[in-house]
């Protein structure tokens, strides 16, 4: 039978144990939950960072099977405003815990809570702290008001460095019988930046399309361009091989189904490792701010770019 999990979810993990990466937060949290007794907890960081992951073993290690009767989880941004967070809240927390002291409501996306909201969540979790503990989620902490973050034991999250996701990536490599090189991890590292549900969304999508991944399908996978032609075409450019230059960069393109925008993008991040001058290359980030802008603002996006490639000529 055919395999449609999704690997987000299938390869999530469900015990400390099985968490790559972030060794200080992991020993904290877990000390928290081993007295069984721990504050309101506030993770911040950016998305794809392990957040609800870590809030859900929280609860799947402090309650076993019984976690899903412990465990409430609401969306701040999903949900009509504070005054449905309160009610859920409420209902929940009238119960008391089936094993343990306390029940888990785990708020996701807390940063999307106006002031006044945040103001009205911080009466409710001080209304419930007998019997429940809050885990808030977000991307900024400081989009958090201070009442609510001198209660809470704050815990910052940052992307993944390489080796942790080569961890990551290599486990499920073996479950999944796939070939992958160093190259394809690296550019794995490169489109996701280390956020791990972009990794893994990538290296699915990769693998339905072939079981030996390497990073070309890696990046064909994202609609990214590889940085080596990146490189290519900018040096060709500067050189002032402006055929050449412009015959790659549509052939990449093509094949590769790009958007302008991408290409753009791409250049801009790539110049930087050219071999030019500090001055050389703000010249050339203008530029490509210029035609970013004339390109969202409907420009025909091929004598653009173009036009991007001619500025780059003699470049040092
Ligand atoms: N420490 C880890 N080790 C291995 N895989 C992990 C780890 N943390 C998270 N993952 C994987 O990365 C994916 C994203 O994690 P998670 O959903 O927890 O991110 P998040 O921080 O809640 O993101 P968002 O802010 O977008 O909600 C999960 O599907 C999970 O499989
Ligand atoms: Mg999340």
């Amino acid at each position: 039978m055919a395999d449609i999990s999704v690997w987000t979810e299938k390869y999530r993990p469900q015990k400390f144990e099985d968490l790559e990466g972030q060794k200080q937060i992991i020993k904290r949290v877990k000390a928290f939950v081993e007295a069984k007794n721990m504050p309101h907890l506030l993770f911040a960081g950016p998305a794809g960072s392990g957040k609800t992951t870590l809030a859900l073993i929280v609860a799947k290690t402090l309650f076993g099977d019984s976690w899903r009767d412990n465990f409430l989880e609401l969306n701040a941004s999903d949900e009509r405003g504070i005054d449905v967070v309160r009610q859920k809240v409420k209902s929940f927390a009238r119960t008391r815990a089936f094993s343990g002291d306390f029940k888990i409501i785990f708020l996701d996306e807390a940063d999307a809570l106006t002031r006044d909201a945040q103001q009205a969540l911080r009466r409710t979790m001080e209304q419930f702290t007998q019997t429940c503990r809050f885990i808030l989620s977000c991307n900024y902490s400081s989009k958090i008001i201070d009442p609510i973050q001198s209660r809470c034991a704050i815990f910052r999250f940052k992307n993944r460095e390489q080796e942790d996701l080569k961890n990551a990536v290599e486990k499920i490599a073996k479950e999944e019988k796939l070939k992958i090189n160093d190259k394809a991890i690296e550019a794995l590292f490169d489109v996701s930046q280390g956020d791990l549900r972009k990794v893994m969304n990538v290296l699915q999508a990769s693998a339905m399309i072939d079981k030996d991944i390497n990073d070309k399908l890696v990046y064909e996978t994202v609609a990214e361009t590889r940085p080596q032609d990146v490189q290519k075409i900018l040096q060709l450019a500067i050189q002032g091989k402006f055929q050449d230059s412009r015959n790659f960069l549509l052939d990449m393109i093509l094949k590769q189904g790009l958007s302008s925008l991408d290409v753009v993008k791409s250049i801009q991040k790539e110049l930087w490792n050219l071999k030019i001058s500090d001055e050389a290359k703000i010249d050339m980030v203008q530029k490509c701010a210029e035609i970013e802008f004339r390109l969202v603002e409907g420009s025909d996006s091929f004598i653009q770019l173009e036009a991007l490639l001619a500025s780059f000529y003699g470049k040092k």
